[in-house]
């Protein structure tokens, strides 16, 4: 656990931040996270039945701000390349984005997906989210593999971007981050 102070500080006092694999099926998450969903998108990603299915077949991660869930990133293990990692879904709420936090989560998301064993890890982000592409590209170096025309909303260009695990090393001292939900 950390205690974290915001640059455009939204409490003084500053926040334990935590960051955490959902180990277990949680119920009470799911209205969290379908919130979370209709904060951050013009149409919804998920209903409850894919939130719940994600949770007990994938694997979701979640940053907390003291108690407060604030983040989520939705990932699972590719079919056609079990070694690979696929981050199906990031986000933070909105009042909450642009400090640096998503890159936190990411990194969280990164170093225990490393540490389980994964050898690449691979994302589709919609081409006009130039926020999203910095952090995964400028940030945390995902290379461009393609751009996917028509498979998501509307037509619209995706970025296909994988990042090699053995190109990517944490940098920054984690120790004091847990894994255990709180
Ligand atoms: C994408 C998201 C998770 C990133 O988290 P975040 O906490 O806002 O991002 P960070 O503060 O860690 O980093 C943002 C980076 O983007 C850069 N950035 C911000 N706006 C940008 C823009 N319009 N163009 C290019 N870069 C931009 C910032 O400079 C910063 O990089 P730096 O720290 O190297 O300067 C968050 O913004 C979010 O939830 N967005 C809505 C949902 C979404 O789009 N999810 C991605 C779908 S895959």
């Amino acid at each position: 656990m950390e205690r974290y102070h915001l640059t455009r500080s939204l409490n003084s006092e500053g926040f334990e931040l935590t960051i955490a694999e959902v180990a277990d099926h949680d119920p009470s998450l799911i209205p969290v996270l379908s919130e979370l969903d209709l904060l951050s998108y013009a149409e919804p990603t998920f209903s409850r039945y894919t939130l719940g299915g994600l949770m007990r077949f994938g694997r979701i991660y979640v940053i907390r701000a003291d108690e407060l869930v604030i983040g989520v990133c939705h990932t699972f293990r590719s079919f056609s390349d079990p070694d690979e990692m696929v981050i199906f879904n990031m986000a933070l709420r909105p009042g909450w984005r642009g400090h640096g936090l998503g890159s936190r989560l990411l990194e969280g998301v990164l170093e225990r997906m490393k540490a389980g064993g994964a050898k690449r890890v691979s994302l589709a982000v919609a081409s006009n989210n130039r926020r999203a592409i910095a952090v995964y590209q400028s940030r945390f170096g995902f290379r461009h593999q393609d751009i996917l025309q028509n498979e998501f909303n509307n037509g619209q260009p995706y970025h296909l971007l994988r990042l090699e695990m053995a190109d990517w090393a944490p940098t920054r001292d984690t120790a004091h981050t847990s894994s255990q939900p709180e």
